[in-house]
């Protein structure tokens, strides 16, 4: 959507792709930071359908057009067509937040967002069950590990000449998360591409990952003609490499949303990956799927447990049909032909903690949801059990303050460790806080003076960080335990 005009001088100079390496599986001088360290490798947890679940997700191409380019056509010969796959709303950044939390919060922009320590994530989920070290969010062109700036620009590789942004923070959505991006051990696994190669070289790769390609390679800022050249450079070559796609391996390869607001959000979805059962490479599956199933396949195969949110969504999120097949789980028959499916291309009229004019703080999870997988639902550090709704929005753009999901928390981990720098915002409390979250004890100081308070009273709470956990049949016990420590 944007800097298209700005690239388009540049690409008449140069080839439709410009390739950053050699290879996928070296590391290249066009990217700023060389790989420190390759990922520990880690015994394989056994899913019930895949071992390793990789997604990569393009931006703004017409479904319409992807089949028309030869790419997309020979890789949807090699997988399976998913025709019913479908955004949950849009812009841009509010997707990639549901793949990572199973929510948008209301989010209608592509902001700065940071969302607090009680927000849980697909990383909370992986971890409880040792799928250790799966939290491998591979970015294209981060500057170095762990980088959770608004953007990130560096000399253009393409002309050769000045500058360009390569990297945006809106594509990458655990960083987003608190509760990722303040705890070192997670942040440090976003990763750019050559830490990608690093570890691929070193067969190293974790068992869950997150592709985000740059702002030109994911088709944002360029076409479907480059997106495919680069599909071709980076993709054809890992399909055929066994330490990235094995007899195990599931990749989901989708678009952030529908260009066309005005129609319902159908994203052209394909999956790929040794680990699809052979019967079904070269089909159409015309499954009803939004990007609420990715989170709730992989908690399907792997037996997780759930967020409580748009994951558990009956409605939203059927297991990919040939997973739910192998674990058991009862779709809902939806199909993309069916003609009650919800409408998933509205925007901005949905209260949250991400909407600046109809703002709600977070709210608990639905403590009572059984997911795909089967297990406890996960509610993030701090969580207030009993907040799980909320009568009157506040409109920040009335009172002429800021949302306080803007605020950035200034984690910072450019000296290869935590440093907490002061916020550009309100907190002045920036001094030590706990590297791995704190519980968020101000959960009702939105009455009067809230600007920023809720991050604030965040960043003081040094301790007392409860993790929360609530296995179903202990799940009131649980609740009043949280309750009482608040
Ligand atoms: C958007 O999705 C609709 C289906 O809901 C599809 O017919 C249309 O081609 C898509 N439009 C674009 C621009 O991708
Ligand atoms: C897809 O591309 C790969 C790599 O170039 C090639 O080996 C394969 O034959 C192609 N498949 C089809 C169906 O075009
Ligand atoms: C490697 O570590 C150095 C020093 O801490 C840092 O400057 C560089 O950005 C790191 N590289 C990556 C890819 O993180
Ligand atoms: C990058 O961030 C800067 C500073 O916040 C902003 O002015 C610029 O518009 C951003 N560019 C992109 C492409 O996001
Ligand atoms: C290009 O970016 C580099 C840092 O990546 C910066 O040092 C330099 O000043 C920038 N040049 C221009 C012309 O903006
Ligand atoms: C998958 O690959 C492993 C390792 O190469 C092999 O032992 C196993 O038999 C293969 N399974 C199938 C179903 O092909
Ligand atoms: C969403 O899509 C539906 C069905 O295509 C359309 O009728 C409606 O106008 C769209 N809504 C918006 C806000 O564009
Ligand atoms: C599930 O999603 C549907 C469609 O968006 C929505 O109507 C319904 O209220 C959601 N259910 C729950 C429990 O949130
Ligand atoms: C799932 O199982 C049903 C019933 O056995 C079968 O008809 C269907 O083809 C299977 N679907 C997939 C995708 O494996
Ligand atoms: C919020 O306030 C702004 C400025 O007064 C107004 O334009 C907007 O319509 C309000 N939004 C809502 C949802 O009430
Ligand atoms: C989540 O944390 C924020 C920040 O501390 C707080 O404002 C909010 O009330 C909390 N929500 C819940 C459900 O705990
Ligand atoms: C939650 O709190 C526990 C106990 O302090 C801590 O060990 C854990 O790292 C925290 N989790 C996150 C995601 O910050």
């Amino acid at each position: 959507m944007l800097s298209t005009a700005v690239l388009t001088a540049a690409l008449a100079a140069a080839p439709a792709y410009a390739a950053v390496a050699q290879s996928p599986t070296q590391q290249s001088s066009t990217y700023t930071g060389k790989s420190n360290s390759t990922l520990p490798k880690s015994p394989v947890v056994a899913g019930k359908s895949f071992d390793r679940f990789i997604s990569i997700v393009l931006e703004n191409t017409d479904y319409a057009t992807s089949p028309s380019s030869p790419v997309f056509q020979n890789l949807s010969s090699q997988g399976v067509l998913m025709n019913g796959y479908y955004g949950v709303t849009h812009p841009s950044e509010p997707n990639y937040l549901a793949m990572a939390t199973g929510s948008f919060f209301g989010m209608h922009g592509d902001a700065f967002y940071a969302f607090p320590q009680n927000v849980s994530t697909v990383a909370d989920l992986l971890e409880a069950k040792n799928i250790s070290w799966a939290l491998g969010v591979s970015q294209e062109n981060m500057p170095y590990d762990g980088f959770t700036g608004f953007n990130y620009t560096e000399k253009n590789y393409i002309s050769g000449t000045g500058n360009y942004t390569y990297y945006v923070r809106k594509h990458n959505p655990t960083i987003l998360a608190d509760s990722v991006a303040g705890n070192p051990e997670r942040a440090l696994r976003h990763r750019n591409f050559n830490d990608f190669a690093a570890d691929i070289q070193a067969d190293a790769l974790p068992q869950w990952m997150f592709i985000t390609p740059n702002l030109v390679n994911d088709g944002h800022d360029t076409t479907i003609d480059f997106q495919s050249q680069w599909l071709e450079y980076f993709l054809y070559p890992l399909l055929a490499d066994e330490r990235f796609n094995n007899n195990r391996t599931l990749i989901l390869l989708t678009y952030d949303e529908n260009e066309t607001y005005e129609e319902n959000n159908q994203v052209y979805t394909i999956a790929l990956g040794k680990g699809i059962p052979k019967e079904l490479v070269g089909t159409t599956d015309n499954t009803y799927y939004t990007h609420y199933s990715s989170l709730s396949t992989v908690e399907a195969n792997w037996g997780l447990g759930s967020l409580g949110r748009g994951d558990t969504n009956k409605t939203l999120a059927n297991v990919y049909s040939w997973v739910a097949n192998a674990t058991g789980y009862q779709n809902n028959g939806l199909t993309n032909s069916s003609s009650n499916l919800p409408l998933t291309n509205l925007t901005g009229i949905f209260p949250g903690f991400a909407n600046d004019e109809m703002w709600t703080p977070i709210l608990a999870p639905n403590m009572s949801a059984i997911g795909a997988g089967g297990g406890p639902v996960f509610a993030g550090n701090g969580t207030n059990m009993q907040l799980t709704s909320w009568d009157q929005p506040i409109n920040w753009t009335a009172r002429g303050e800021p949302n306080p999901a803007h605020t950035d928390p200034g984690f910072d981990y450019s000296s290869g460790s935590l440093v907490i720098k002061p916020s550009a915002s309100s907190s002045s409390s920036a001094a030590g806080p706990s590297a791995t979250g704190s519980v968020g004890q101000g959960g009702n100081s939105q009455g009067g003076n809230q600007n920023g308070n809720a991050q604030g009273s965040n960043v003081q709470a040094k301790s007392g960080a409860v993790s929360v956990v609530v296995p179903f049949a202990g799940a009131l016990a649980a609740v009043a335990g949280v309750v009482a420590l608040l």
